[in-house]
């Protein structure tokens, strides 16, 4: 049987995932629903449409025009606007939750009350709101250890910490007044010092598969310096795990994922069928769940399909079929590290429309697309980040050292962060993790 494959979104996780499609040996056809001109995605798919992906009518009637057998849902717009429900009303197979339970990313109150209504550990101290009232309050209790969460979909720009982004509750209660004043709500809750990592599942409804664990580096400058962006660069190591965490934090982070998505079906009727990302931060006292995503980190998702050896069409059906189970779900024991090269200016105030040029990368399988465009026939930057370099060795110091070189050799008004990965600053987690414990 042919499989005819959907894939939604078209950054340089979606060039992932075409890519861990593209090396089964199972017939195929790979359709994409994209936002630009990705040329990888192009080049591994039979077709790629540039068009609106989070407009359910414009998903179903180009799923019904390719025969769609199967679909996957990159990024998370597209969930918080029902596109899973959508193809699955139409018979179409959806790797990615439907619009109530992709909630667990799109509303963090919605994630907080879960995780406390079914009595799932690692959530904070926290109260939602929908106006300032009771937040000085609040924030007096919390004292200097406070985050403050707008509630829906922001591109990571609705997080404020206290010490990075909020200097003051003066400063708390004037950015909770401006969520208020566009009708926004939002959560307080209790800040966790310690060390963030992503640990992903593979999530069918009731069976989960889980991932290596990766971390994330958010800030645009080195030494974790600067404005928050999308992800500037992550690594995994060899073993699964990361050099600061233990076995133990592991274990937690699992369970969490486990309890989760056994919570979300309990209360909808429906199982969650997708990517079960759980953005955690390991503690003195334990992990505590940091947030919910319903869909592949990016930039983890590089890390991770870098490394599966597994089948990733079969991956896609047992999770739509609820047969998780019955897949053999297998990752390389190989480190990773990737880089994103960003335009200069990123992510305030982005270069766009000037010419990049790759011809120098060696290693072109460790190279992903992301928000690129043409501009006649010239490769040029569209204004986020850029182009994503991995590396893949037995450490993650050589993995460093390859994504490095490669990354480097990409010209044009770009930056990357040259520390991501490097001995120095995985060194400084691993210390700051035993100053904790
Ligand atoms: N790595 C951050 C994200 O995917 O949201």
């Amino acid at each position: 049987m042919k499989h005819k494959i959907l894939v939604i979104g078209s950054g340089a996780r979606e060039h992932a995932i075409v890519r861990a499609l593209g090396r089964s040996p199972q017939d195929k056809e790979i359709f994409c629903l994209a936002s630009n001109m990705n040329p990888g995605i192009a080049e591994l798919c039979d077709e790629i449409l540039i068009g609106n992906f989070n407009d359910p009518d414009f998903v179903v009637s180009y799923a019904k025009e390719t025969d769609a057998t199967l679909a996957i849902v990159g990024p998370e717009n597209p969930l918080a606007a029902g596109i899973a429900d959508a193809l699955w009303d139409t018979g179409v197979k959806t790797v990615g939750p439907k619009k109530d339970l992709a909630q667990l990313e799109t509303s963090k109150a919605f994630a907080r009350n879960l995780l406390k209504e079914y009595d799932i550990p690692g959530g904070p101290k926290y109260q939602t709101f929908d106006a300032v009232g009771g937040v000085t309050d609040f924030l007096n209790e919390l004292g200097e250890n406070y985050v403050v969460k707008y509630d829906g979909l922001s591109g990571g720009k609705g997080v404020k910490v206290a010490g990075d982004h909020l200097h003051s509750h003066d400063e708390a209660l004037a950015y909770c007044q401006k969520l208020v004043d566009s009708d926004g709500e939002f959560v307080i809750e209790e800040k966790f010092v310690g060390e963030e990592f992503s640990l992903m599942s593979f999530c069918d409804g009731d069976n989960l598969k889980h991932m290596p664990a990766v971390q994330d580096h958010k800030r645009a400058y080195e030494g974790d310096t600067g404005p928050n962006t999308g992800g500037m660069g992550t690594y995994s190591d060899a073993n699964h795990s990361l050099p600061f965490l233990t076995n133990n934090d592991i274990s937690q982070a699992l369970e969490i994922n486990i309890q989760t998505a056994r919570a979300i079906k309990d209360k909808f009727g429906v199982g969650y069928k997708g990517i079960l990302y759980g953005g955690f931060m390991a503690t003195a006292s334990g992990v505590r769940l940091v947030e919910y995503n319903a869909r592949f980190g990016d930039p983890e998702a590089m890390n991770v399909l870098s490394l599966l050896e597994s089948d990733f069409i079969d991956i896609c059906i047992g999770v739509a079929d609820g047969t998780l189970d019955q897949v053999d779900v297998q990752f390389a024991n190989k480190a990773t590290v990737c880089k994103y090269a960003v335009p200069d200016g990123y992510p305030d105030s982005p270069v766009k429309g000037e010419p990049i040029d790759v011809s120098k990368v060696k290693n072109l399988d460790g190279l992903f697309f992301a928000s690129v465009d043409f501009k006649g026939t010239s490769l040029v930057e569209a204004g986020s980040r850029t182009i994503a370099m991995v590396g893949v060795a037995d450490t993650i110091s050589d993995a460093e050292a390859l994504a490095e070189k490669e990354v480097s050799s990409i010209s044009g008004p770009l930056f990357h962060r040259t520390d991501i990965g490097t001995d120095k600053i995985v060194q400084k987690r691993v210390d700051h993790m035993n100053s904790l414990r």
